[in-house]
């Protein structure tokens, strides 16, 4: 069984997906964590993000690994340092390279097979898993989202204005849902989760209502 969770960034899809992962016992796979993984490792190694043959090239020497929600990176454990706000800023550069996503699918795809997995990103109804067993596309409004993220770095105790969140979220968006290849879109066949308002535990409840058969598609 493979279940495929897209949307938006700040829209709830890890957090949401963590939890159906050990509620249904299935591996959890978050695709942005791969993207953020070698992002950050270009700016430790002062890669220039404009040029996107280094880009490319360094993926070939880089090892990204996912095992129980830790994330290595050449074996080292990279799981808080991938989400800094520099991380944030420059990570949808890294994830239009078209050879980059190549790469990634490919090894998404291997990380899928021959088990059940709950997998986030931004492609995978569309691209990584289109014959997901369920798919699912959770959304939430910019301002929502903007707010999640701001609390989510003030806990975290990084000095940051709401503002500069929501025009970075803003921008993220555009950057995502614009590029050329395998852009952030709804799957056809995707149910629609709209998270505004709603505590995790009722979107988890109303994802598992459908996993479960109890809702109508
Ligand atoms: O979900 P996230 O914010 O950690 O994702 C980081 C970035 O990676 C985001 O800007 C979009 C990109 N991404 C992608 O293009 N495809 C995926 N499958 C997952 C993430």
């Amino acid at each position: 069984m493979n279940i495929a969770i897209d949307g938006p960034a700040g829209a709830g899809k890890s957090t949401v997906a963590k939890i159906l992962a050990k509620k249904l016992n299935y591996n959890y796979i978050d695709t942005g964590a791969m993207y953020r993984a070698l992002t950050l490792k270009a700016i430790q190694e002062g890669v220039d993000f404009n040029n996107t043959n280094s880009l490319v090239s360094l993926l070939e020497t880089t090892k990204i690994e996912i095992i129980h929600e830790t994330v290595f990176l050449d074996g080292k454990d990279v799981t808080s340092e991938i989400r800094t706000p520099e991380v944030d800023q420059k990570v949808s550069i890294t994830a239009a390279v078209p050879e980059i996503r190549k790469e990634m699918v490919n090894l998404q795809r291997r990380m899928a097979k021959n088990t059940n997995v709950i997998m986030d990103g931004r492609d995978i109804g569309t691209v990584v898993l289109p014959d997901a067993n369920f798919k699912f596309f959770v959304t939430a409004s910019e301002e929502e989202r903007a707010k999640r993220r701001f609390k989510e770095l003030t806990d975290k105790n990084y000095e940051v204005d709401y503002e500069y969140i929501l025009k970075e979220i803003s921008k993220r968006d555009k950057l995502d849902t614009k590029r050329k290849v395998s852009p952030l879109k709804q799957a056809d066949d995707a149910i629609i989760i709209n998270t505004n308002n709603k505590t995790i535990e009722e979107v988890v409840q109303e994802i598992l209502s459908y996993i479960k058969g109890e809702a109508i598609m």
